[in-house]
């Protein structure tokens, strides 16, 4: 089974920088399927209809959120709930009764025969503005409920902010085959790494955003709050042209065990 990631995309221009990208990445690596991170897609805000939409046009299998999950909820919760959802949510985000949660938060998906398990957790460190249950906790209870015979593989999002919160997990996930991968701080990691027992890590994948920026911010909108603490105004995306588009390829052997791993860093303008 083969499985290309890409993540934390960033706004329109990088929407398009993905669009411009995909398709000879694809025909490189011929991947069963295309996972695809949408925390940042609309201005960098959580996913509207509109751009979950585009994505599903480059023949996107499944998409996930991050820490930015409420941003846009109100607006495509119908989405969300309907059948053809290729959207799931973390799955460790707090219920609560003033911002229900909608849609699913695992799915297997299915192609030519091979059927992957894809899982989203938030980290509880540095997140500030979300709440989430414990993160191990909740993992190892979709394990025991999820029939291990109704998947070939499975892959782990972890959206997070810590280092040490993020390899933990990868330990405390090393006896469970699995491609288990960190996202959010946009910066690709050189640290990919399988362990003995065939579960494959990387701590991030890295964003497709703007190339010359503060991981995704124009430097000139928040230079005050570098020097003094203080935002001045509204932190404004880069509109460099110039782009990169990280990723990484994974392949598993039927019996689940992650076997390679080869990430990519594009950089190109449109
Ligand atoms: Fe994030
Ligand atoms: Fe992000």
């Amino acid at each position: 089974m083969k499985v290309l990631v890409f993540w934390d995309i960033y706004g329109r221009i990088w929407r398009s920088a993905l669009k411009k990208e995909i398709w000879a990445l694809r025909e490189k690596y011929n991947p069963d399927f295309v996972l695809v991170n949408i925390d940042n897609i609309s201005s960098g805000r959580g996913a509207i209809e509109k751009h979950i939409r585009e994505m599903e046009q480059l023949d996107v299998s499944l998409m996930m959120w991050g820490d930015h999950i409420l941003d846009n909820l109100p607006k495509i919760t119908d989405y969300l709930n309907s059948e053809e959802s290729k959207v799931i949510r973390p799955a460790n985000f707090l219920e609560q009764d003033y911002y229900p949660i909608a849609g699913k938060w695992f799915k297997i998906i299915e192609k030519n025969g091979k059927r992957l398990l894809v899982i989203h957790l938030l980290g509880s460190v540095f997140m500030n503005h979300v709440w989430v249950e414990n993160p191990y906790i909740k993992i190892d209870k979709i394990l025991k409920e999820i029939d291990e015979d109704s998947y070939d593989a499975i892959v782990l999002d972890f959206h997070k902010e810590a280092s040490s919160e993020w390899y933990a997990m990868a330990h405390f996930l090393e006896k469970t085959p699995a491609f288990v991968f960190g996202t959010h701080t946009h910066v690709q990691t050189n640290d990919e790494l399988i362990f003995p027992s065939w579960v494959g890590v990387i701590w991030d994948v890295g964003m497709t955003g703007p190339l010359y920026s503060v991981i995704w911010a124009d430097f000139h909108s928040v230079r005050k709050r570098m020097l003094t603490g203080i935002q001045k105004g509204k932190i404004e995306q880069s509109l460099d042209k110039n782009y990169v588009v990280n990723g990484i390829f994974v392949e598993f052997w039927d019996d689940k065990k992650c076997v390679n791993l080869e990430k990519f860093r594009i950089r190109n303008s449109l």
